[in-house]
């Protein structure tokens, strides 16, 4: 009976992964939400059944132990997989370079440390949460969700000199999920840091006009870059079926990596 834990599973790519789950019945599937009511509610709106919902706010060290301590109650064979997904992002940072984040300190101070505290800390305190469950399992796999913004030999060939904090905390991500899989790997813990795709969430979602004609700036780019994509983003429903594919083959021979949901360096 395969178990799985998302954090950060409220919508997005992260409610995908409860819909994709739980459609298995062998799967114990657990999701952790700042807004508990409002993710019940989802799940009933969205007809997602068989899912466990605690609080768990990556920014709250507090809230993530309980929510362990809550998610132990079922599963008495531990935790087979942890997928850490929650983002914190700002739009109001994503299009500014490294020199204009640079003229306006205060903006770049706060953006950086709400995005380290968030995505890196609330990242660690959530596996360090879930270890003794995660050791207890039978998988041992620890999921980190990352981006192909945070590939340094991007940014040049793409021409993305924005997502600056983003990109950079990402790039954070990647190295703890590495020094995680150095410190586990004698107790056969995999870990991965993964890139999704480029995925049609609220992060992509509703663009203005102005918005528009960026983001078709940027899909030149990529497609440049790589010329096979198709151009067009991902549903969450097939970046949730490709991630699950890496995950399922995922071995000792690829702890610590960095991989896109191709299981390679292909980040579209
Ligand atoms: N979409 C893409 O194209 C894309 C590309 C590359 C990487 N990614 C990565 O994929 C993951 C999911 O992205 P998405 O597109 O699904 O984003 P999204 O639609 O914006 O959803 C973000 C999720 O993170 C949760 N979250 C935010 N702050 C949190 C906190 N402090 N504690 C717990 N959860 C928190 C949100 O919960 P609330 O509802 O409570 O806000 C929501 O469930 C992220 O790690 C993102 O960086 C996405």
């Amino acid at each position: 009976m395969p178990s799985y834990a998302i954090v950060g599973a409220s919508r997005g790519l992260g409610l995908a992964w409860l819909q994709f789950l739980s459609k298995d019945p062998n799967n114990t599937v657990i999701g952790l939400v700042r807004d508990v009511k409002k993710t019940k509610q989802t799940l009933v709106e969205e007809k997602i059944e068989n899912v466990h919902i605690f609080r768990g706010d990556m920014a709250d060290k507090k809230s993530l132990e309980a929510a362990a301590t809550s998610a132990a109650e079922v599963l008495p064979s531990g935790l087979d997989v942890i997928i850490i997904n929650g983002v914190y992002v700002t739009e109001q940072t994503n299009k500014m370079t490294v020199s204009d984040l640079a003229a306006q300190p205060d903006l770049l101070y706060k953006d950086m440390h709400t995005s380290l505290d968030v995505n890196v800390l609330g990242s660690i305190y959530a596996v360090n949460a879930f270890l003794p469950l995660i050791l207890k399992g039978a998988q041992k796999k620890i999921i980190f969700i990352s981006s192909g913004h945070a590939d340094i030999e991007l940014p040049v060939p793409a021409d993305v000199n924005d997502m600056v904090t983003y990109a950079t905390i990402k790039g954070a991500v990647n190295m703890i999920a590495a020094k995680y899989a150095a410190e586990l790997k004698s107790k056969d813990v995999k870990v991965l840091s993964m890139s999704p795709g480029l995925v049609a969430t609220s992060m992509n979602n509703n663009p203005s006009g102005e918005e528009l004609a960026y983001f078709m700036k940027l899909l030149g780019n990529f497609k440049r870059i790589f010329p096979y994509w198709r151009a067009t983003p991902l549903t969450p429903d097939e970046s949730v079926g490709h991630q699950f594919n890496i995950i399922e083959n995922l071995t000792m021979a690829d702890t610590g990596k960095f991989l896109s949901h191709w299981g390679n360096k292909t980040w579209l």
